[in-house]
């Protein structure tokens, strides 16, 4: 199974504009805890990281970058570009951003609270943690 996993978004257009809406645990599998934004992003990568504990849906709702993501067998990149298209991100998954285009806006919801202690930011660590829990 591909680690890119795409949820699209219904748009309802009309002649005003368009709108896009996204309900918890009806379009996405998880009760949304913690939203954010990442903007002003320039030429340095983002990421570098997995999470023990999380789930992620992540939009690019302007502009587009491209994600990485990294099962620690697998690596698979897409590019996101519209508010529409939502990359599913899993526990024990390394995520990477790279070639934001200027105007980038992504926008993040996720499953639990911030907790730094819930990261893990060493590759090596991240492949530790996936190995304790398979064995
Ligand atoms: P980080 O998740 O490392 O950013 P990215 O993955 O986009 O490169 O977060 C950057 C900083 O912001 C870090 O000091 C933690 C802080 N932060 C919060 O305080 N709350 C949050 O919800 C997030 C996502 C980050």
């Amino acid at each position: 199974m591909s680690l890119i996993q795409l949820l699209e978004l219904p748009i309802f257009g009309d002649g005003r504009g368009d709108l896009v809406s996204i309900e918890a645990e009806k379009h996405i599998p998880f009760q949304i805890k913690r939203v954010y934004c990442l903007f002003n992003l320039g030429e340095h990568s983002r990421g570098m990281h997995a999470h023990r504990q999380l789930q992620q849906l992540a939009f690019c709702v302007h502009g587009s970058c491209r994600f990485v993501l990294d099962d620690g067998v697998t690596r698979e990149d897409v590019v996101l570009s519209a508010p529409t298209k939502g990359l599913l991100i899993g526990n024990l998954i390394w995520r990477e951003m790279h070639d934001f285009t200027d105007d980038c806006v992504i926008m993040v919801l996720a499953s639990e609270y911030f907790m730094e202690s819930d990261y893990l930011r060493d590759y090596a660590a991240f492949i530790d943690a996936i190995r304790s829990k398979t064995a």
